[in-house]
Order: C-alpha cells, then structure tokens, then sequence
C-alpha cells in the first residue's frame, strides 16, 4: 500500500521482525500504520481455546480466518496465540456432561484433537504458535502455576501440548511464552521448565519473553540477564507482547487526559535503550511484536486500572510517529 509516510518502514531497519497484535476492528482501522510499519501480526484474542472452540462441537474460525487473510494480503508472517493457558479457555473443557471434572486422559485426548484441529487449519499461515502460555507461579517456591490443566493432567500437559503441536504442523516453531520474564526469580523458573522439557525430548524451539513494560521496569540489566539465560539453552527468543506502559504497574493515577512531556521523553529513551539491546542480541532474537500497534488501542487503557488511557506504543493516537520511534529509527541510521 502506498501512503504518504515520510517516516522509514520500523520492518525494514531491524534483521528481527517487527510485528503486532491486530483483532478484527484494528485491522481496519489501523490498516495503512500496520501494512506500513510491520511484517508480522498476531491475534490479539482470536485464536485463543475460547474464541474458536466455544463447545464441544463447535469451532468459530471467521475473526481468526479474517487476520490470516490480512497477513497474506500484506504478505505478513504471522504468529498463532495460543493453545494452552489457564485463561480464556472454556468450562466445557474440565468437565463431563454431568458436571465432574474429565479424566486426565480425556483432557489430554480433547487437546490433542483441539490443536490437531486448529494449527492444523493454519498450517499455511503461521509459522509460529505460542504452544503454552504463562504455566509459571509468579512468586513463591511453586514452579508451576495452580490451574485446571495442572490439577487434572499433572505437569504432563505442557509436553504433551508441545507434542501434539508438532505432530499437527512439523514446521511450526515452537514457542513457551510469559510474562515478568525478566524478574530474576520468574526468569529462573522459565528456565528451569523449559531446560527439563528439552532434556525430555520435547520439540520446543523458542522462549516468548512478552515483555509488558513500563517505564520503570524491568531494569535493562535483568532484560539482558534474561535474554542471556535464555538464549544459552540454545533457542530462539521472540519478544512477543511488547509495549511500554507510562504507569507504574502499582501506581493507581487517573488524573491524565494526555501523556506528560516527561513521560514520552523517559519512554523515548527506554524504547531506544532496549532496541539497542535487542539489536545486539538480534543473533539469537527472531521477532519484535508490540501488543498493538498505536495509542488509540491498547489494552492497558483498561488494565490494571480501569478506562484509564495509556500511552504505551511508538505511534499515537493519530497513528503519527513519538519520540519512541524517532530515537529507534535515529539508533539504526547511527
Ligand atoms: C497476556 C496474554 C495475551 C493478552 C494479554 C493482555 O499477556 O498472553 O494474550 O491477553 O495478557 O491483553
């Protein structure tokens, strides 16, 4: 699509993809930033266990199939988010038809045919799915996070998802994907999970660090502490839910219509502190996604406080370049 931008293409100043997260609204009204600035989306909601696989028998594939039209329409990549997670995931799954939770081997039998089914229609499309998302207990001694899958199946589940995953779709890289990734004691436990499903044998192949930041944390210190752990295990690290919250995550203001001067300018120069990280390690880091694309959506308009506007990602509400991207376009050019 040819548009009016003066502004350089993000897709074309990095070796790493640049994606985003699109739903079936911001496809269209973010269409000319997308197609301009980014090769790789993901859904932000649509492929998730709820949204396509609401009962038993019944699969919804229209909002999913419209952003993979979208992808091959503007020749994206596109990733696939996300087969197991303790959220979004409908009830009829844990139980039989009078109510009792299913057996660990019918759980494990509807995953099986869930992911055959869905990375199996997108086969063509995706070319990686975050397989297992957010299994870590946050804090505390517990590795693995209390959840419906880890009380019926036991820790097996996250294998077995990996397995059928690979099974379904061979050429699909694999990905565990998380959040506070870059806090020491998380970061650890990611490692400790994902080293002893590569010691099993499991086809796994990447770590998704999803990277919901803000101003003030995590340090740049523990973010390359992480990507260094990571990367020694051998596999490939995507960045895959990035955006830059103005706020504190405890900090609980409502009190701003717009971003003050001195918050774009301190996101600015962390945005352009962290790609300049990135880039060094663009060796073993394969993709970039914002979750989003410009100010006028994000998710974190709504979280954790509620109907408070944040100002998170490198274009604004008109979708006109920040600062953020100016300083990230000015880095390459150096
Ligand atoms: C997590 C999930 C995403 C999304 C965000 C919040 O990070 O992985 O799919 O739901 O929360 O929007």
């Amino acid at each position: 699509m040819i548009g009016t931008r003066m502004e350089a293409p993000l897709r074309q100043l990095f070796d790493f993809k640049i994606g985003a997260a699109v739903n079936p609204t911001t496809i269209s009204s973010q269409e000319e930033l997308i197609a301009y600035h980014f090769n790789s989306i993901t859904a932000e909601n649509e492929m998730k266990f709820a949204s396509v696989h609401p009962e038993e028998e019944l699969y919804t594939f229209e909002a999913a199939d419209q952003l993979a039209e979208f992808a091959r329409k503007h020749d994206m990549a596109l990733r696939g988010h996300t087969l197991v997670w303790h959220n979004q995931t409908t009830e009829w799954l844990f139980q039989d038809n009078h109510g009792q939770p299913v057996s660990k081997a019918l759980l494990l039998e509807r995953l099986r045919s869930h992911i055959h089914t869905v990375v199996g229609r997108y086969k063509n499309d995706i070319y990686a799915w975050d397989v297992v998302n957010e299994v870590i207990e946050d804090t505390g001694a517990e590795l693995l996070r209390s959840s419906k899958w880890l009380e019926i199946a036991g820790p097996e589940f996250i294998s077995k998802a990996f397995e059928f995953a690979h099974e379904a779709d061979p050429n699909a890289l694999l990905f565990y994907n998380d959040y506070n990734e870059s806090h020491p004691q998380k970061r650890d436990k990611i490692y400790t999970l994902v080293k002893s499903l590569l010691v099993q044998g499991v086809p796994i192949h990447g770590i998704g660090l999803q990277a919901h930041w803000n101003l003030f944390d995590p340090g740049l210190d523990d973010i390359r502490a992480a990507i260094e752990k990571y990367a020694s295990l051998g596999l490939k690290l995507q960045l895959t839910e990035l955006d830059m919250s103005v706020f504190r995550f405890d900090d609980r203001r409502t009190d701003l219509v717009e971003p003050t001067p001195g918050m774009l300018e301190q996101q600015a120069e962390r945005y352009e502190a962290v790609f300049r990280m990135l880039q060094e390690y663009s060796d073993v880091i394969t993709s970039v996604t914002f979750w989003g694309a410009a100010d006028d959506y994000t998710w974190l308009d709504d979280f954790p406080v509620n109907r408070r506007k944040n100002w998170p990602m490198l274009f604004d509400e008109h979708h006109q370049p920040k600062a953020a991207y100016e300083r990230i376009a000015r880095l390459v050019r150096s």
